[in-house]
């Protein structure tokens, strides 16, 4: 039996540096119970069979709460309506079948090949240019002058928000993104500023929707807000400010931390990040074993619909449910060798970025992004050493990456 304490390790911040320890002990039992009442799933076997299990739901956020103001009409009157509003339009994340799929669908229907695959060379150029700006210097932050920036200049231009308005969604996708760790949904303080930065990016978006109808452009907020795609139709007003709001927030901590949590595993390696420097078509590999070996989203959190016999226990109906993808990736059943960094395996089947209906739909920049920086920074870099190592890491567990990434470099080619 498991301790029932693992969970609440895990999300210790003292044990942010290596967590992988504590997965290894949550490993012996497939699904266990912790003393909170939460089932946590660590091995590839349980956490496959629950993701892509139908009693299983994601629709795990807690009803809405806005802080009181004191002035009696907006507290009885525009709160409880404004809160109606948000719970019935989550972003689709947190929502099951058939809206989950209606709001997707809407989604990959914007992302077409073209707009990727130019994308795909844009971000090349930005992560040129990024890098182009720290020549002559002698140390880099991988987090603030290449990860942090790359990912929310490429979603802004696929969305089509003006580049002035960029700095805006810096600060906003860092505090929306903590409605990912689950903790933080108990904190009243917290949950607070989610919701006065919600407004303020709701707001913001409905303005730019309004003006995206006036003024279409070959973005995909305009397609979302101008076409009715047959069979798909098109998304009510709160539902596509809730969307823009998941796309705008989804990828951006997540890409910064594979990005980095990549270049921590290459500059650990030496030799693998020589051979990514002499081959930069291995970037693809490298990033898919970041996935498995230590990736950005170390789980999520679901709810049983019904009660669920899995492995010797069963989760009894409305238990919050951890899937450990993170755990899962190291799990000596899939995988030869689990805690050796090795970009050539061919038994990679992670779940960096999830599966079965939740599949990341942002997978494929992602990619192309990190693959982008991976390759010019392995290329460019000149003898590149940590300043830090392990690095300070980000307060979050669900999210995992370095705060910072310094390097003392010999300079940039
Ligand atoms: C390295 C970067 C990324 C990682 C590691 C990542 C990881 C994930 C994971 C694990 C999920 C599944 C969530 C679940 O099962 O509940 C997910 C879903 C999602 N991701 Fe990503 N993601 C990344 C980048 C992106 C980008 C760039 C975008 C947007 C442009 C994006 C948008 C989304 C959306 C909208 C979902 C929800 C899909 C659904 O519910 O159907 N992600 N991502």
């Amino acid at each position: 039996m498991a301790d029932p304490t693992l969970l609440d390790q895990i999300k210790d911040p003292k044990n942010r540096a290596d967590p992988y320890p504590l997965f290894a002990r949550l490993r012996e039992s497939p699904v266990s119970r912790q003393h909170d009442g939460t089932y946590v799933a660590a091995t590839h076997a349980s956490v496959a069979s629950l993701l892509y299990d139908p009693r299983i739901s994601s629709e795990t956020l807690p009803p809405s709460e806005r802080p009181l103001t004191g002035n009696p009409f907006t507290d009885w009157i525009v709160k409880p309506i404004r809160e109606h509003i948000t719970d019935t339009h989550r972003p689709f994340i947190f929502r099951d079948p058939p809206d989950h799929d209606r709001l997707r669908a809407a989604v990959m229907h914007q992302f077409t090949r073209e707009r990727v695959q130019a994308m795909r060379r844009r971000s090349d150029r930005l992560v040129a240019d990024l890098l182009n700006r720290k020549c002559g210097a002698r140390e880099i932050d991988i987090v603030d002058d290449l990860a942090y920036p790359l990912p929310v200049t490429v979603i802004c231009e696929l969305f089509g928000v003006p580049t002035e308005d960029e700095p805006k969604f810096h600060g906003w996708a860092t505090q929306l993104a903590t409605a990912l760790e689950p903790d933080s949904l108990d904190d009243a303080e917290i949950r607070a500023k989610n919701s006065r930065c919600f407004d303020e990016i709701s707001a913001y978006m409905a303005d730019l929707i309004a003006e995206k109808r006036r003024h279409p452009a070959d973005d995909m907020l305009s397609g979302l807000a101008n076409e009715a795609p047959s069979g798909i139709g098109r998304m009510g007003d709160y539902d596509l400010i809730a969307t823009s709001i998941l796309m705008l927030v989804a990828g951006h901590e997540t890409t910064v931390n594979l990005i980095t949590n990549s270049m921590l595993a290459l500059l650990r390696r030496p030799d693998a990040l020589e051979r990514l420097r002499a081959e930069p078509g291995w970037a693809p590999r490298v990033l898919e074993e970041v996935q498995r070996f230590d990736p950005p989203v170390q789980f999520r959190t679901r709810k049983a619909l019904a009660d669920i016999p899995i492995a010797d226990v069963t989760i009894p109906e409305g238990a919050p449910v951890v899937l450990l993808f993170a755990a899962a990736g190291r799990d000596g059943c899939a995988y030869a060798d689990p805690d050796r960094f090795h970009p050539d395996r061919h038994d990679n089947r992670h779940f960096g970025f999830g599966g079965s209906l939740h599949y990341c739909v942002g997978a494929p920049l992602a990619r192309f992004e990190t693959e982008a920086a991976l390759a010019a920074l392995a290329g460019r870099l000149r003898k590149p050493r940590l300043i830090a190592d392990p690095p300070p890491y980000r307060p979050g567990a669900a999210l995992r990456g370095p705060q910072h990434l310094r390097l003392a470099i010999a300079g940039i080619d």
